[in-house]
């Protein structure tokens, strides 16, 4: 099915409603990276010629980066050099009126979308075109345009819930994070996928999923390797048996033995780590590791191994980091693995923690791709279908193609 995009439909004089994934991170109020916000200036400026209103969330509730979007409409109206508007609230009254006295060329950003209770409720696209938010908004638009690729694992109202309602199409950053991350499907040659940082459950899921038939190779590095680790028996310690619990919660430890098992020549485990040993760095041959010391890197033997290994590959995937790189001295296996990385034919880093080290090291540059999406990225690799992009061309097919002659 053909994914709807900008050329199919004519924006000019347009009302556009647009969702982008603006979610970064926050340090004393102040939005610590505006990569995200960069990755959108292509569809944004393609809307010049329209009214432009913008949808977007910041963090999830309970968190302490859940806040309002007023300093993102400050960074907006930076990297587009003109004034995006802001308005405090989603859909009430006061908002309809600011959407009406939009004129051609104006941008108006809304409220934080999670500060509304149905946004994240679970529900199909049509279930949520029935909720406030989009039944309130919905007459004010001729168009949905879809640009938030980070969030499209995500079946919440303002990801999904317009596309039922309003000709719905994706933007520019989403066309470049499909064909980019399509190539490492495409790509002929071998394939290496390398997986770490913290969440176990979702290194687990693209493990399971790439090894039924993508990757010829998949080397584990932080958090998820020593939970492998341990695993396999080796005894890795409280203080960082705790970490690796807090990273898994629906992972169930003998459908991973089995995965071992089966694909054992297929996964690269650490045969050394790099432990925090009274404030210094300490390489120590997983064997002799007693458990006594916080794990914060892949040892200096695993690097040099998995370095040469990524090399070996035409295509490699790097997921998450190989230790805490925040931290100099458990810097090197990060650094090293994303190194090697750069140097293969198509290389592929995903979204998150992995890309704010890459800009941090200054290789961004080197690579292929450098994903804006953490768990939309590693789901798309896994070769699981994302609902948001799956819902636009579901609508376009049965729906919106018929009233765009481009279709
Ligand atoms: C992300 O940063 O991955 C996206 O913005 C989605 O955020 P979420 O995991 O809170 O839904």
């Amino acid at each position: 099915m053909k994914i709807p995009t900008l050329d199919d439909v004519d924006v000019e004089g347009k009302s556009v409603l647009l969702r982008l994934d603006i979610n970064s991170p926050i340090v004393n109020s102040k939005i610590a990276d505006t990569k995200k916000f960069e990755a959108h200036v292509t569809t944004l400026k393609e809307l010049e010629s329209s009214r432009v209103v913008i949808m977007a969330h910041q963090s999830r509730p309970g968190k302490k980066d859940f806040t309002t979007l007023e300093e993102h409409a400050k960074v907006l109206s930076e990297i587009l050099d003109r004034d995006v508007k802001y308005v405090d609230e989603i859909f009430s009254n006061r908002v309809i009126e600011e959407i009406k006295s939009l004129r051609v060329g104006e941008y108006l950003l809304l409220e934080n979308v999670r500060f509304y209770s149905e946004e994240t409720l679970k529900r199909s696209a049509e279930e949520h075109s029935r909720f406030h938010m989009v039944q309130r908004l919905k007459d004010h638009f001729d168009l949905f345009v879809n640009d938030a690729f980070a969030s499209f694992h995500r079946p919440h109202t303002s990801v999904i819930g317009f596309v039922p309602v309003l000709p719905s199409v994706v933007g520019r950053l989403v066309e470049r994070e499909v064909n980019a991350l399509s190539r490492v499907f495409e790509s002929e040659g071998s394939k290496v996928f390398i997986l770490g940082g913290a969440k176990v459950d979702d290194s687990i899921r693209v493990l399971k999923n790439v090894l039924k038939g993508i990757a010829d190779r998949v080397i584990l590095t932080g958090v998820v390797a020593n939970y492998v680790l341990m695993l396999l028996g080796y005894d890795i310690g409280d203080v960082n048996k705790r970490i690796v619990e807090e990273g898994k919660s629906d992972v169930r430890d003998e459908e991973v033995i089995e995965i071992l098992r089966k694909y054992r020549g297929k996964i690269v485990v650490p045969k050394d780590v790099a432990v925090d040993k009274d404030g210094a760095r300490l390489d120590v041959p997983i064997d002799e590791f007693d458990g006594r010391y916080r794990i914060g890197d892949i040892g200096s033997e695993t690097i040099s191994m998995i370095s040469d290994e990524i090399q070996r590959h035409e295509v490699a995937v790097v997921n998450g980091p190989a230790g805490v790189f925040e931290d100099e001295k458990f810097a090197f296996g990060t650094f090293e693995v994303l190194k090697a990385v750069s140097k293969v034919k198509y290389s592929v880093v995903g979204g998150g923690h992995i890309a704010t080290a890459t800009r941090k090291f200054g290789l961004e540059d080197r690579m292929n791709h450098v994903s804006t999406a953490g768990g939309a990225c590693i789901r798309f690799l896994s070769g699981e279908k994302l609902v948001a992009l799956e819902v636009i061309k579901d609508y376009w097919e049965k729906k919106w193609s018929r009233f765009f002659g481009r279709a």
